[in-house]
């Protein structure tokens, strides 16, 4: 494909509310790269998937992001996945390489970023997860990667509380008892979609948490939560699913536009105009 553009884009079902092809158009501009980010609605089957993957490597694309509802898909479809992509079960990469197609997973070191651009890892010792979906496997990952001992999850099917807790060595508690859990937290984190535009706000108490507790929430739509203006009003650290999102874009850029890119304020305000403009006046 010499001479032609790079390739790339991000795949889901739906796929238009992603900010995805912003990041990367505003990251390519940046450095000059001849190169196209393209979101792609694929249907949710693995058929779908994999016969649009086929296409994509076909017509010489670099790699593609990957959303809901494909992400243990792409694990799937891959020839080769990361240690990562393995552990979460999920992979939100897949790269077309010369030896079959990668599966990588760089939400859960976008996570990891963007908690240690709030605070000092140091002072992480417990961790309060709410959720137990997909998300929150990753989150927990990353919680462990930053050295957080002690993680506690918190899951309305209180089953899949104990898978997770099973599978990562996570204790698991009530839904009902997360208020009276946030006490023990030096994070706390949201992984469900509640808060997120058209969902009912997540119900958490904060009065009980540790005044210092850094509250995180993975929604990014609406960039303010509920729980973290709460969070803000009391004076906690947060971190907002835009620093994730931000983060965990990174990898994807260097990977198949072969250049530099940063995350940083100018990046930050231009989503939030765009947010802004898709909440309307
Ligand atoms: P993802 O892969 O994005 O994490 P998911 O696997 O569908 O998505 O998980 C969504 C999470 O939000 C789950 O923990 C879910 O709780 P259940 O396991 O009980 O379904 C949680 N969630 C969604 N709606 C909720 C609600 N109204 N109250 C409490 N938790 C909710």
């Amino acid at each position: 494909m010499s001479g032609s553009p790079l390739l790339a884009g991000v795949v889901g079902w739906p796929v238009g509310h992603s900010l995805s092809p912003l990041i990367h158009t505003i990251w390519a501009d940046r450095a000059g790269v001849d190169g196209y980010y393209i979101p792609l609605a694929i249907e949710p089957d693995y058929d779908s998937f994999a016969r649009a993957m086929d296409a994509l490597d076909a017509v010489g694309f670099a790699g593609v992001n990957v959303t809901i509802p494909h992400k243990e898909h792409a694990l799937r479809y891959a020839a080769v996945a990361s240690d990562a992509a393995r552990k979460a079960g999920a992979a939100n990469m897949l790269t077309f390489a010369e030896d079959g197609p990668y599966a990588d997973n760089s939400d859960i070191a976008g996570f990891a970023a963007a908690v240690r651009e709030a605070c000092d890892e140091q002072s992480l010792k417990s961790a309060l997860i709410l959720g137990a979906g997909g998300a929150a496997r990753g989150v927990a990952l990353a919680l462990k990667e930053l050295g957080v001992a002690a993680l506690v999850v918190a899951n309305r099917t209180r089953s899949k509380a104990d898978d997770l807790a099973a599978a990562f060595g996570l204790t698991a508690v009530d839904w009902d008892d997360r208020d009276s859990t946030a006490g023990m937290a030096d994070i706390i984190v949201n992984t469900t979609s509640l808060g997120m535009t058209g969902q009912p706000p997540l119900d958490f108490d904060l009065s009980a948490a540790n005044k210092t507790a850094l509250i995180a929430d993975i929604v990014y739509s609406p960039l303010e939560t509920p729980l973290l203006i709460a969070a803000k009003a009391r004076d906690h650290p947060t971190v907002d699913g835009l620093s994730m999102l931000m983060h965990q874009a990174a990898p994807g850029f260097r990977a198949w536009f072969g250049a530099a890119c940063r995350v940083d304020g100018a990046l930050r305000a231009d989503l939030v105009a765009e947010l802004k403009r898709r909440s309307g006046p």
